[in-house]
């Protein structure tokens, strides 16, 4: 059987992701071809990555605690998810990824000291994604959306637009490293939407 395809899905919190994942599901459903996806999000995803996620959002940690946390997730996921579903030929999308960790706890907490340590666990515990989307807005629009949105905030999203803006920073030097596209996310969600399914579909074989 064909390996699946693994694609990770980024932005900072407010850019839009979410509506973007929740339209690729509606499309995939609409074509009978959902059931060959798995769908994901970091931190979390697995019932030992739950608990950890709730420690993450829920204390102010130590960076290099913050770091060990986000990967023990991490590992869980691939471990537990991620593997055994690329094995059987399923696809992934993940709501966030590693590159989230690159730009957060190196750029947005400015802690370059942990670069070494960030990189030696991406070569032990890492897949790497077929390919990367990085929705892109201005930090100012992302943060008011951020803040309209009820839901529990995160420890994160009370950060100011000085450490969103440092991650946004951090994900388009990071991103270079990787298979990925910038998705431009001013645009009106409709383009948004057509720009990415026009180039994930033939990733991921579709010829509908
Ligand atoms: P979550 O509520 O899942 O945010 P979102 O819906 O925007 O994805 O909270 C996760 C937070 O953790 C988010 O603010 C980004 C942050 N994060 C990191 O700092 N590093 C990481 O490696 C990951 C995966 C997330």
């Amino acid at each position: 059987m064909e390996k699946g395809k693994f694609i990770a899905i980024e932005g900072v919190d407010g850019a839009g992701k979410g509506t973007q994942i929740q339209l690729l599901k509606n499309y995939l459903q609409d074509n009978n071809l959902l059931d060959n996806f798995l769908f994901l999000k970091e931190p979390g995803g697995t019932i030992q990555g739950e608990d950890i996620r709730k420690t993450i959002l829920k204390y102010d940690l130590d960076s290099i605690t913050e770091v060990l946390l986000f990967y023990s997730s991490r590992n869980e996921l691939i471990k537990n998810k991620i593997i055994p579903a690329l094995k059987e030929g399923k696809n992934i999308v993940c709501d966030r990824y590693e590159l989230s960790t690159f730009a957060y706890q190196i750029y947005g907490r400015q802690q370059k000291q942990n670069k070494k340590l960030i990189e030696f666990l991406q070569d032990k515990i890492s897949l790497i994604p077929d390919k990367y989307y990085f929705f892109d807005l201005d930090v100012e629009i992302s943060k008011q959306r951020a803040n309209k949105r009820d839901e529990n905030n995160t420890r994160f999203d009370n950060e100011g637009v000085t450490f969103f803006n440092r991650v946004r920073e951090g994900y388009k030097k990071e991103i270079k490293k990787y298979n990925h596209k910038i998705i431009d996310a001013n645009k009106s969600i409709e383009d948004i939407n057509e720009i990415f399914l026009a180039d994930l579909k033939p990733i991921l074989n579709i010829k509908k």
